[in-house]
């Protein structure tokens, strides 16, 4: 089966074009650079681009699959949570094109999206796993017990962790989104400069709180000289960072234990990080227990994701009935 994945959510612009939940044919992620200069995404600005990009990601993502429109067997589309906006361009093309072609349209939910991504790049994948997701608007730890089957363990009660590295990269003048940057620089730079609060919260939860991390941060930068921020630029970076991951990890290998999980995985942009895959890596072989990301290209936003939760939802569900609408805070709910 022939799925095209369409993911507008927020300021990628992607379509992909996906055989089962097994191969890509073509995965084209036009990232929007007109925020960079707004420290953030601007949401009209975001709409704007998804309109104007849409149709050319659209014909490239066909050209380099060698497929036509008629080779399309089902059509899906992230309906939430993200920029309503930004989430209705990328559905109502999918809808009309869906209907246009006489062919099934699934709306997908981008966190299962996130978490599909695992499905897409590991084979080997177990039926039951753990999984975190960590974006710039999500930060959950999620029980999976095959495709569809969630238990929420936890979720962020403030901000998500992606959140925060942008807000310190920010703060540090390294652009937006600043995630990758602060992973680059904290290679560079001392994780023992300065000990940031952890935001354990209650040692039994698996809720996550990045909020106080975020203020301490920010708090710190302000109590130093251009000199001392210039100089410890990186140490801040590799500090922040330490914090940041080790709650991750923690709360990760704990819960792994409890629920005698064999499998890790992570989703997300920030499944990225350099850091946090080679502490929860360390951690995990420890205990006997596997451990799985996407490359980048399937952690970041990408229609490849979609396309493989839109095709292993149709198989469990059938289509989505027409219409549809954009659920900007949509969630993902244990089931
Ligand atoms: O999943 P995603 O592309 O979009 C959302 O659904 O939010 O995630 C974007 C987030 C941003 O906050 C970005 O700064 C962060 O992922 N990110 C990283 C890294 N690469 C991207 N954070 C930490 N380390 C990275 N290497
Ligand atoms: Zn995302």
């Amino acid at each position: 089966m022939i799925t095209l994945g369409i993911e507008t959510s927020c300021d990628e612009t992607s379509i992909a074009v996906v055989r089962d939940d097994a191969v890509i044919l073509s995965n084209i992620i036009l990232s929007q650079i007109i925020h960079k200069g707004f420290g953030g995404v601007v949401p009209e600005l975001a709409s704007r681009e998804h309109l104007k990009s849409i149709i050319p990601v659209y014909e490239q993502a066909l050209a380099i699959a060698g497929i036509t429109k008629e080779d399309i067997d089902l059509v899906a589309a992230t309906f939430g949570p993200g920029l309503v906006g930004a989430l209705l361009v990328g559905l109502n093309f999918g809808r009309g094109l869906a209907f246009g072609n006489d062919i099934p349209f699934i709306a997908v939910n981008h966190l299962e999206g996130h978490m599909a991504a695992n499905i897409l790049a590991n084979k080997d994948l177990p039926q039951k796993y753990l999984t975190l997701i960590i974006s710039g608007g999500h930060t959950s730890l999620v029980l999976v017990d095959g495709f569809g089957h969630y238990k929420i363990l936890g979720q962020t009660k403030d901000d998500a962790v992606g959140e925060a590295y942008d807000k310190i990269a920010k703060v540090l003048g390294l652009g937006y989104p600043g995630g990758a940057e602060i992973d680059r620089l904290a290679k560079t730079g001392n994780r023992d400069y300065f000990h940031f609060p952890r935001g354990i919260m209650r040692e039994d939860s698996y809720n996550f709180s990045y909020s106080g991390l975020k203020t301490a941060v920010a708090l710190h930068i302000k109590g130093l000289s251009e000199k001392e921020l210039v100089n410890h630029t990186a140490d801040i970076a590799a500090s922040f960072q330490e914090a940041a991951v080790e709650v991750l990890v923690n709360k990760t290998v704990r819960a792994a234990d409890e629920f005698g999980v064999m499998a890790v995985t992570l989703s997300g942009g920030v499944a990225s990080n350099s850091r946090l895959k080679e502490l929860m890596n360390k951690r995990l072989l420890g205990m006997g227990v596997k451990f799985y990301f996407p490359p980048p290209e399937l952690c970041t936003d990408n229609g490849a994701m979609i396309a493989v939760a839109g095709y292993l939802r149709y198989k469990l569900d059938g289509p989505s009935l027409m219409p549809i609408n954009a659920v900007p805070n949509l969630r993902l709910t244990s089931s």
